[in-house]
Protein backbone atom coordinates (compact mmCIF):
# COMPACT_ATOMS: atom_id res chain seq x y z
CA UNK A 1 0.00 0.00 0.00
CA UNK A 2 2.61 2.41 0.67
CA UNK A 3 5.12 1.24 -1.76
CA UNK A 4 2.10 1.83 -4.35
CA UNK A 5 1.47 5.53 -3.19
CA UNK A 6 5.29 5.90 -3.28
CA UNK A 7 5.53 4.87 -6.54
CA UNK A 8 2.50 7.25 -7.58
CA UNK A 9 4.45 9.99 -6.22
CA UNK A 10 7.52 9.09 -8.37
CA UNK A 11 5.80 8.46 -11.66
CA UNK A 12 3.77 11.71 -11.71
CA UNK A 13 7.06 13.90 -10.25
CA UNK A 14 9.18 12.13 -13.09
CA UNK A 15 6.51 13.15 -15.60
CA UNK A 16 6.67 16.54 -14.64
CA UNK A 17 3.22 16.88 -13.72
CA UNK A 18 1.65 18.22 -10.38
CA UNK A 19 0.99 16.84 -6.90
CA UNK A 20 -1.81 18.45 -5.42
CA UNK A 21 -2.81 19.13 -1.75
CA UNK A 22 -4.79 16.17 -1.59
CA UNK A 23 -2.07 13.57 -3.21
CA UNK A 24 -0.19 11.56 -0.71
CA UNK A 25 3.29 12.78 -0.47
CA UNK A 26 6.17 11.90 1.41
CA UNK A 27 6.39 13.93 4.62
CA UNK A 28 10.08 15.37 3.64
CA UNK A 29 8.75 16.52 0.66
CA UNK A 30 6.10 18.62 2.58
CA UNK A 31 7.63 19.53 4.72
CA UNK A 32 11.05 20.68 1.96
CA UNK A 33 7.61 23.13 0.57
CA UNK A 34 6.61 24.49 4.14
CA UNK A 35 10.32 25.52 4.45
CA UNK A 36 10.79 26.63 0.94
CA UNK A 37 7.60 28.34 0.37
CA UNK A 38 7.40 30.21 3.95
CA UNK A 39 10.45 31.76 3.60
CA UNK A 40 10.04 33.11 0.11
CA UNK A 41 6.86 34.66 1.07
CA UNK A 42 8.57 36.21 4.05
CA UNK A 43 10.84 37.45 2.04
CA UNK A 44 7.88 39.25 0.02
CA UNK A 45 6.62 40.64 3.09
CA UNK A 46 9.94 41.67 4.15
CA UNK A 47 11.46 42.97 1.28
CA UNK A 48 8.49 45.77 1.03
CA UNK A 49 10.62 47.17 4.23
CA UNK A 50 13.34 48.65 2.34
CA UNK A 51 11.74 49.89 -1.03
CA UNK A 52 8.93 50.83 1.62
CA UNK A 53 11.35 53.69 2.82
CA UNK A 54 11.67 55.68 -0.22
CA UNK A 55 7.65 56.07 -0.40
CA UNK A 56 7.59 59.33 1.16
CA UNK A 57 10.90 60.22 -1.00
CA UNK A 58 10.37 59.71 -4.41
CA UNK A 59 11.09 62.74 -6.47
CA UNK A 60 7.42 62.68 -8.40
CA UNK A 61 4.18 61.54 -7.86
CA UNK A 62 4.34 58.97 -10.73
CA UNK A 63 7.65 57.46 -8.95
CA UNK A 64 5.63 57.48 -5.71
CA UNK A 65 2.66 56.07 -7.68
CA UNK A 66 4.87 53.37 -9.36
CA UNK A 67 6.83 52.50 -6.49
CA UNK A 68 3.38 52.37 -4.15
CA UNK A 69 2.31 49.84 -6.25
CA UNK A 70 5.26 47.99 -6.63
CA UNK A 71 5.47 47.43 -2.64
CA UNK A 72 1.38 46.83 -2.61
CA UNK A 73 2.43 43.97 -5.53
CA UNK A 74 4.99 42.15 -2.62
CA UNK A 75 2.79 41.77 -0.42
CA UNK A 76 -0.05 40.39 -2.95
CA UNK A 77 2.94 37.95 -3.37
CA UNK A 78 2.79 37.25 0.03
CA UNK A 79 -0.60 36.12 0.19
CA UNK A 80 -0.57 34.24 -2.69
CA UNK A 81 2.48 32.49 -1.11
CA UNK A 82 0.77 32.13 2.28
CA UNK A 83 -2.13 30.63 0.62
CA UNK A 84 0.17 27.94 -1.11
CA UNK A 85 1.81 27.21 2.37
CA UNK A 86 -1.59 26.48 4.22
CA UNK A 87 -2.50 24.23 1.58
CA UNK A 88 0.33 21.82 3.11
CA UNK A 89 -1.13 22.58 6.65
CA UNK A 90 0.48 24.82 8.06
CA UNK A 91 -1.66 28.04 9.36
CA UNK A 92 -0.23 31.13 8.18
CA UNK A 93 -0.43 33.01 11.98
CA UNK A 94 1.93 29.95 12.96
CA UNK A 95 4.58 30.96 9.93
CA UNK A 96 4.34 34.73 11.20
CA UNK A 97 4.78 33.55 14.57
CA UNK A 98 8.30 31.74 13.23
CA UNK A 99 9.31 34.91 11.16
CA UNK A 100 9.19 37.29 14.23
CA UNK A 101 10.83 34.44 16.15
CA UNK A 102 13.57 33.91 13.88
CA UNK A 103 13.10 30.44 13.43
CA UNK A 104 12.56 31.05 9.55
CA UNK A 105 14.61 33.01 6.83
CA UNK A 106 13.75 35.39 4.46
CA UNK A 107 16.46 36.52 1.44
CA UNK A 108 19.36 37.80 2.42
CA UNK A 109 18.97 40.59 0.36
CA UNK A 110 16.27 42.36 1.75
CA UNK A 111 19.17 42.92 5.05
CA UNK A 112 20.78 45.34 2.98
CA UNK A 113 19.66 49.49 3.56
CA UNK A 114 18.81 51.54 0.75
CA UNK A 115 20.76 54.48 1.05
CA UNK A 116 19.94 56.59 -2.38
CA UNK A 117 16.58 56.63 -4.32
CA UNK A 118 18.89 55.09 -7.20
CA UNK A 119 18.53 52.11 -4.75
CA UNK A 120 14.22 51.81 -5.73
CA UNK A 121 16.02 51.36 -9.71
CA UNK A 122 18.65 49.30 -9.01
CA UNK A 123 16.13 47.08 -6.53
CA UNK A 124 13.62 46.69 -9.32
CA UNK A 125 16.25 45.74 -11.96
CA UNK A 126 18.79 43.11 -10.28
CA UNK A 127 17.06 41.99 -7.20
CA UNK A 128 13.53 41.90 -9.19
CA UNK A 129 15.44 41.10 -12.08
CA UNK A 130 16.99 37.84 -10.15
CA UNK A 131 14.07 36.68 -8.45
CA UNK A 132 12.36 36.37 -12.08
CA UNK A 133 15.36 34.18 -13.10
CA UNK A 134 14.30 31.87 -10.05
CA UNK A 135 11.02 32.15 -10.21
CA UNK A 136 10.08 31.48 -13.59
CA UNK A 137 11.86 27.59 -13.59
CA UNK A 138 9.42 27.74 -10.40
CA UNK A 139 6.12 28.00 -12.29
CA UNK A 140 7.00 24.33 -13.46
CA UNK A 141 7.69 23.41 -9.63
CA UNK A 142 5.78 19.56 -8.87
CA UNK A 143 3.50 21.44 -6.11
CA UNK A 144 0.78 22.35 -7.73
CA UNK A 145 -0.44 25.28 -5.41
CA UNK A 146 2.69 26.76 -5.54
CA UNK A 147 3.59 26.71 -9.43
CA UNK A 148 0.54 28.23 -10.08
CA UNK A 149 1.22 30.90 -7.31
CA UNK A 150 4.35 31.51 -8.80
CA UNK A 151 2.59 31.81 -12.87
CA UNK A 152 0.99 35.30 -11.77
CA UNK A 153 3.64 36.20 -9.47
CA UNK A 154 6.05 36.15 -12.31
CA UNK A 155 3.41 38.44 -14.67
CA UNK A 156 3.89 41.06 -11.99
CA UNK A 157 7.53 40.41 -11.51
CA UNK A 158 8.11 41.47 -14.94
CA UNK A 159 6.77 45.14 -14.28
CA UNK A 160 9.10 45.45 -11.30
CA UNK A 161 11.96 45.14 -12.93
CA UNK A 162 11.20 46.99 -15.91
CA UNK A 163 9.92 50.11 -13.78
CA UNK A 164 13.38 49.62 -12.27
CA UNK A 165 15.55 49.82 -15.21
CA UNK A 166 13.65 52.71 -16.92
CA UNK A 167 14.03 54.43 -13.56
CA UNK A 168 17.73 53.96 -14.25
CA UNK A 169 17.33 54.85 -17.25
CA UNK A 170 15.98 57.98 -17.24
CA UNK A 171 18.85 58.61 -14.24
CA UNK A 172 21.40 57.94 -16.26
CA UNK A 173 20.51 60.56 -18.72
CA UNK A 174 20.59 63.23 -16.44
CA UNK A 175 23.33 64.69 -14.79
CA UNK A 176 27.01 63.32 -13.55
CA UNK A 177 25.92 63.47 -10.16
CA UNK A 178 22.70 61.35 -10.73
CA UNK A 179 25.12 58.95 -13.31
CA UNK A 180 27.28 58.66 -9.98
CA UNK A 181 24.85 57.63 -7.99
CA UNK A 182 23.55 54.97 -9.94
CA UNK A 183 26.60 53.68 -10.50
CA UNK A 184 27.31 53.78 -6.40
CA UNK A 185 24.08 51.45 -6.20
CA UNK A 186 24.48 48.90 -8.43
CA UNK A 187 28.21 48.37 -6.78
CA UNK A 188 25.98 48.08 -3.34
CA UNK A 189 23.73 45.57 -5.05
CA UNK A 190 25.50 43.83 -7.64
CA UNK A 191 27.44 41.00 -5.34
CA UNK A 192 24.11 40.58 -2.92
CA UNK A 193 21.84 39.59 -6.04
CA UNK A 194 24.20 36.90 -6.70
CA UNK A 195 23.63 35.31 -3.27
CA UNK A 196 19.75 35.47 -3.42
CA UNK A 197 20.27 32.20 -5.68
CA UNK A 198 21.58 30.45 -2.53
CA UNK A 199 24.66 29.02 -1.88
CA UNK A 200 27.39 27.34 -4.69
CA UNK A 201 25.83 23.71 -5.76
CA UNK A 202 27.93 21.93 -3.98
CA UNK A 203 27.52 23.74 -0.51
CA UNK A 204 23.43 23.37 -1.04
CA UNK A 205 22.23 21.02 1.05
CA UNK A 206 18.56 21.24 -0.21
CA UNK A 207 19.39 21.33 -4.04
CA UNK A 208 19.85 17.74 -4.91
CA UNK A 209 16.99 16.35 -3.51
CA UNK A 210 14.74 19.72 -4.77
CA UNK A 211 16.08 18.77 -7.87
CA UNK A 212 14.80 15.15 -7.53
CA UNK A 213 11.32 16.27 -6.44
CA UNK A 214 10.82 18.86 -9.35
CA UNK A 215 11.13 21.50 -6.57
CA UNK A 216 13.96 22.96 -8.12
CA UNK A 217 14.09 22.94 -11.97
CA UNK A 218 17.56 24.38 -12.16
CA UNK A 219 20.32 24.55 -9.34
CA UNK A 220 21.71 27.76 -7.84
CA UNK A 221 24.47 28.23 -9.68
CA UNK A 222 22.71 27.27 -12.88
CA UNK A 223 19.92 30.17 -12.16
CA UNK A 224 23.08 32.52 -11.02
CA UNK A 225 24.81 32.13 -14.20
CA UNK A 226 21.57 32.47 -16.45
CA UNK A 227 21.64 36.07 -14.27
CA UNK A 228 24.75 37.30 -15.00
CA UNK A 229 24.52 36.16 -18.74
CA UNK A 230 21.35 38.13 -18.83
CA UNK A 231 22.17 41.49 -16.60
CA UNK A 232 25.87 41.76 -18.37
CA UNK A 233 23.95 43.18 -22.01
CA UNK A 234 21.63 45.32 -19.47
CA UNK A 235 24.30 47.16 -17.68
CA UNK A 236 26.44 48.32 -21.20
CA UNK A 237 22.92 49.62 -22.41
CA UNK A 238 22.58 51.30 -19.40
CA UNK A 239 26.26 52.54 -19.15
CA UNK A 240 26.87 51.17 -15.59
CA UNK A 241 29.35 48.68 -15.02
CA UNK A 242 29.81 45.89 -12.54
CA UNK A 243 32.14 45.42 -9.17
CA UNK A 244 33.57 42.41 -10.86
CA UNK A 245 37.44 42.52 -11.81
CA UNK A 246 37.00 39.13 -13.17
CA UNK A 247 33.48 39.82 -14.82
CA UNK A 248 34.33 38.80 -18.74
CA UNK A 249 32.47 36.33 -22.08
CA UNK A 250 33.72 32.62 -22.44
CA UNK A 251 33.21 31.87 -26.01
CA UNK A 252 34.41 28.63 -25.42
CA UNK A 253 31.97 28.34 -22.33
CA UNK A 254 29.36 30.49 -23.76
CA UNK A 255 28.88 32.03 -20.88
CA UNK A 256 30.61 34.95 -18.47
CA UNK A 257 33.53 33.66 -15.97
CA UNK A 258 32.85 36.13 -12.74
CA UNK A 259 34.18 36.30 -9.00
CA UNK A 260 33.43 34.60 -6.55
CA UNK A 261 30.65 36.25 -4.27
CA UNK A 262 32.09 36.43 -0.60
CA UNK A 263 29.78 33.48 1.18
CA UNK A 264 31.36 34.33 4.38
CA UNK A 265 29.17 37.27 4.37
CA UNK A 266 26.71 35.70 3.07
CA UNK A 267 26.46 33.24 6.03
CA UNK A 268 26.85 36.28 8.16
CA UNK A 269 23.59 37.64 7.03
CA UNK A 270 22.18 34.19 7.05
CA UNK A 271 22.81 33.84 10.75
CA UNK A 272 21.36 37.69 11.11
CA UNK A 273 24.14 39.41 11.21
CA UNK A 274 23.67 41.35 8.21
CA UNK A 275 23.49 45.19 8.15
CA UNK A 276 19.41 45.81 8.49
CA UNK A 277 18.57 42.04 9.73
CA UNK A 278 17.99 43.53 13.49
CA UNK A 279 15.51 45.97 12.12
CA UNK A 280 13.82 44.52 9.61
CA UNK A 281 12.81 41.75 12.07
CA UNK A 282 11.80 44.66 14.52
CA UNK A 283 9.62 46.82 12.08
CA UNK A 284 7.59 43.28 11.25
CA UNK A 285 7.21 42.24 14.51
CA UNK A 286 5.89 45.71 15.18
CA UNK A 287 3.80 45.62 12.45
CA UNK A 288 2.39 42.52 13.26
CA UNK A 289 1.22 43.64 17.36
CA UNK A 290 0.04 46.96 15.17
CA UNK A 291 -2.48 44.97 13.44
CA UNK A 292 -3.47 42.88 15.99
CA UNK A 293 -6.97 44.84 17.08
CA UNK A 294 -7.55 44.13 13.05
CA UNK A 295 -7.05 41.02 13.34
CA UNK A 296 -9.50 40.74 16.53
CA UNK A 297 -12.26 42.72 14.86
CA UNK A 298 -12.26 41.12 11.97
CA UNK A 299 -12.42 37.37 13.82
CA UNK A 300 -15.10 39.02 16.08
CA UNK A 301 -17.32 40.55 12.61
CA UNK A 302 -16.79 36.91 11.63
CA UNK A 303 -17.78 34.96 14.66
CA UNK A 304 -20.93 37.47 14.96
CA UNK A 305 -22.10 37.04 11.57
CA UNK A 306 -22.07 32.78 11.95
CA UNK A 307 -23.95 33.06 15.24
CA UNK A 308 -26.26 35.24 13.07
CA UNK A 309 -27.09 32.47 10.40
CA UNK A 310 -26.97 29.77 13.18
CA UNK A 311 -30.44 28.12 13.09
N1 LIG B 1 18.52 34.03 1.67
C1 LIG B 1 18.29 33.37 2.83
N2 LIG B 1 18.52 32.04 3.01
C2 LIG B 1 19.01 31.36 1.96
C3 LIG B 1 19.27 31.97 0.72
C4 LIG B 1 19.00 33.36 0.60
N3 LIG B 1 19.22 34.02 -0.54
N4 LIG B 1 19.74 31.03 -0.13
C5 LIG B 1 19.79 29.88 0.57
N5 LIG B 1 19.36 30.08 1.82
C6 LIG B 1 19.31 29.08 2.88
C7 LIG B 1 18.32 27.99 2.57
O1 LIG B 1 17.05 28.33 3.08
C8 LIG B 1 18.95 26.80 3.30
O2 LIG B 1 18.71 26.94 4.68
P1 LIG B 1 17.60 26.03 5.41
O3 LIG B 1 17.82 24.61 4.94
O4 LIG B 1 17.85 26.26 6.86
O5 LIG B 1 16.29 26.59 4.93
C9 LIG B 1 20.44 27.04 3.16
O6 LIG B 1 20.59 28.44 2.91
C10 LIG B 1 21.09 26.19 2.09
O7 LIG B 1 20.64 26.65 0.84
P2 LIG B 1 20.03 25.63 -0.23
O8 LIG B 1 20.43 26.07 -1.58
O9 LIG B 1 20.37 24.21 0.17
O10 LIG B 1 18.46 25.86 0.07
P3 LIG B 1 17.27 25.82 -0.99
O11 LIG B 1 17.29 24.53 -1.76
O12 LIG B 1 16.06 26.18 -0.23
O13 LIG B 1 17.61 26.99 -2.07
C11 LIG B 1 16.67 29.12 -2.65
C12 LIG B 1 17.58 28.34 -1.68
C13 LIG B 1 17.29 29.08 -4.03
C14 LIG B 1 16.51 30.58 -2.16
C15 LIG B 1 15.31 28.41 -2.69
O14 LIG B 1 14.82 28.31 -1.36
C16 LIG B 1 14.27 29.15 -3.52
O15 LIG B 1 14.31 29.07 -4.73
N6 LIG B 1 13.30 29.80 -2.84
C17 LIG B 1 12.21 30.41 -3.53
C18 LIG B 1 12.61 31.71 -4.13
C19 LIG B 1 12.79 32.79 -3.10
O16 LIG B 1 12.71 32.58 -1.92
N7 LIG B 1 13.05 33.98 -3.60
C20 LIG B 1 13.18 35.13 -2.76
C21 LIG B 1 13.64 36.24 -3.66
S1 LIG B 1 13.06 37.71 -3.05
C22 LIG B 1 11.53 37.87 -3.76
O17 LIG B 1 11.01 36.94 -4.33
C23 LIG B 1 10.85 39.17 -3.67
C24 LIG B 1 10.94 39.83 -5.04
O18 LIG B 1 9.61 40.11 -5.42
C25 LIG B 1 11.72 41.09 -4.95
Amino acid sequence: EQQDLQDHFDAVVSRHERIEPRDWMPERYRATLVRQIAQHAHSEIIGMQPEGNWITRAPSLRRKAVLLAKVQDEAGHGLYLYSAAETLGVSRAELTEKLVSGQQKYSSIFNYPTLSYADVGTIGWLVDGAAICNQVPLCRTSYGPYGRAMIRVCKEESFHQRQGYELLMTMMSGTDEQRAMVQESVDRFWWPALMMFGPPDDDSPNTAQSMAWGIKRDTNDELRQKFVDMSVPQAERLGVTFPDPELRWNAERGHHDFGRPDWEEFAAVLRGEGPCNAQRLEHRRRAHDDGAWVREAALAYARRESDALEP
